[in-house]
C-alpha cells in the first residue's frame, strides 16, 4: 500500500518535530517541580513561563490570564462549573447552543442534574447561531453563556464577537470553546470580547493531554481542581512540564503559520471539496458561511458515512463522520441534526480535516480513492436491495 493519507486533523494532529524536540529535555534533565525554590525547580518554571507567553501571544492575551489544564475537555468543564459555582451573579441559568462539543454539552447535562437550568439555543440550516436567539434566551438568572468559536464537525465559525456585545450589555460572562479555531484562524480575546476561552494543544501539532483556559482578569470563577497553590491558586496539581513545553512551541509555530492555513491549506481543502463534488454525483457541503480553512463536511446521497470511513481506511485514507468522540458510538451527528438536515443527509456525511502537513499529491490521491469507494459502496447497496 502507498503511504497513508491523514485527513482527520480535527480529531488530532501529528506532533510537530520541533514540538517533540522541545519536550525531550523536560522529560530528561529538566525534571524539577516548577514550584520548587531550587535551581531544578527554577529551570522547570522557566520552561512553563516561556510556554505561557507563547500561548498568550497566540490569542492576544495577557500572560497572567492563561492557566494550563489537561486539555480542552478540562478547560470547558472548568469554565462551566467554575462560573456556575463561583460567579458573582445570583442564579443558575446557563445559555449554550445545540452544536457544542460534548465537553460542553455533557457538562451542561451534569449541571442540570445538579440543579442548574440550561437553555441550548438552536442553529439555522447553515450551522450558525443567531445572536438574537442568544439574547432572547438570556434571563435575570443567567450566570453564563457558552458558545463555541467554531464547530469541530463543520468548521462553521460562530458570531462570537456579536454575542459578546449582548453578554456585556446584560452583564453575563461569556465562555467560548476555541479548541478548533486557535491556530487555524486569528483568535484575539480582546477583539472577541469574551471572558473565558478554551484551548487544546493536540489540535495544533502539540501533545495530547494539555490545554489552557484563558480567564479575563477579574472574572469570578471557582477552582475546578483543589489542592496545591499551582497556577496562582487557580488550578491545583504539579504542572505537566514536558506537555506544557510542547504546547508552547506548538502555539508559537501555529501563530507564525496562520497565513499558511488561510492560504495553502484553505486552497487544498477547496481543491478536495470541489474535486469531490465534481467527481461524485449527489454530493453537498454541510454548513454555509465563514468556516475554518481546513475542514469540509460533505454528504453523499445513497451513502452510509460509517461504511465509507471504514472503506476509506482500508484504502489508506483516514477521515471521520462527525467528531471523533461520537464516531465510535454510531450516534448520528447532533451537529448536523441540529442544523435540521434530513436523516439520510446526516447518515451520508463525512468529515475531512486537513493540516499544513498535507500535500496536493495526497489530496488528488484521496479524491481518486474517495470516488472509487463511494462508487463501490453505492453498487453494493443497490445490489443488496435488489
Ligand atoms: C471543539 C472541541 N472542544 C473540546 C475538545 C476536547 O479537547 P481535548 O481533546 O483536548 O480534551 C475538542 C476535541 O475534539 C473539540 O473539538
Amino acid at each position: 500500500m502507498k503511504e497513508r493519507i491523514y485527513l482527520d486533523n480535527s480529531a488530532t494532529t501529528p506532533v510537530d518535530a520541533a514540538v517533540l524536540e522541545a519536550m525531550l529535555p523536560a522529560l530528561g534533565d529538566i525534571f524539577g517541580n516548577a514550584s520548587s525554590i531550587h535551581l531544578f525547580g527554577q529551570e522547570a518554571r522557566t520552561v512553563v513561563e516561556e510556554a505561557r507567553g507563547a500561548v498568550a501571544l497566540l490569542i492576544g492575551a495577557d500572560t497572567r490570564e492563561v492557566v494550563f489544564t489537561s486539555g480542552g475537555t478540562e478547560s470547558d468543564n472548568w469554565a462551566l462549573w467554575g462560573v456556575l459555582r463561583g460567579g458573582r451573579r445570583p442564579g443558575n441559568h446557563v445559555v449554550t447552543t445545540r452544536i457544542e462539543h460534548p465537553a460542553v454539552l455533557a457538562t451542561c447535562e451534569a449541571m442540570e442534574k445538579a440543579g442548574a437550568d440550561v437553555t441550548p439555543v438552536p442553529v439555522d440550516a447553515s450551522g450558525r447561531v443567531d445572536p438574537g436567539a442568544v439574547a432572547a434566551a438570556v434571563r435575570e438568572e443567567t450566570v453564563l453563556i457558552s458558545v463555541m468559536h467554531s464547530n469541530n464537525e463543520t468548521g462553521i465559525v460562530q458570531p462570537v464577537a456579536e454575542i459578546a456585545e449582548i453578554a456585556r450589555k446584560r452583564g453575563v460572562p461569556l465562555h467560548t470553546d476555541a479548541v478548533q479555531s486557535a491556530g487555524k484562524i486569528p483568535v484575539d480575546v480582546r477583539e472577541l470580547g469574551v471572558d473565558l476561552l478554551s484551548l487544546s494543544a493536540h489540535k495544533i501539532h502539540g501533545p495530547k493531554g494539555v490545554g489552557a483556559l484563558w480567564i479575563r482578569k477579574g472574572t469570578p470563577i471557582a477552582p475546578f481542581l483543589t489542592g496545591g497553590a499551582q497556577e496562582r491558586r487557580r488550578r491545583a496539581g504539579t504542572e505537566n512540564v514536558p506537555a506544557i513545553a510542547g504546547f508552547g512551541v506548538a502555539a508559537r509555530l501555529a501563530a507564525e503559520r496562520l497565513p499558511e492555513m488561510g492560504g495553502r491549506v484553505a486552497a487544498l481543502r477547496d481543491r478536495f471539496e470541489q474535486g469531490a463534488l465534481e467527481r461524485i454525483a449527489g454530493g453537498r457541503v454541510n454548513g454555509l458561511g465563514p468556516r475554518l480553512p481546513n475542514i469540509t463536511n460533505l454528504s453523499f446521497e445513497r451513502l452510509e458515512g460509517e461504511a465509507a470511513v471504514i472503506a476509506l481506511d482500508l484504502e489508506g485514507v483516514a477521515a471521520s463522520t462527525g467528531s471523533a468522540c461520537s464516531s465510535g458510538s454510531l450516534e448520528p451527528s447532533h451537529v448536523l441534526r441540529g442544523m435540521g438536515l434530513r436523516p439520510e443527509v446526516v447518515q451520508g456525511s463525512l468529515r475531512f480535516s486537513l493540516s499544513r502537513q498535507n500535500t496536493e499529491e495526497e489530496i488528488d490521491r484521496a479524491l481518486d480513492i474517495l470516488g472509487k469507494v463511494v462508487g463501490r459502496l453505492r453498487t453494493l447497496s443497490r445490489g443488496s436491495r435488489g
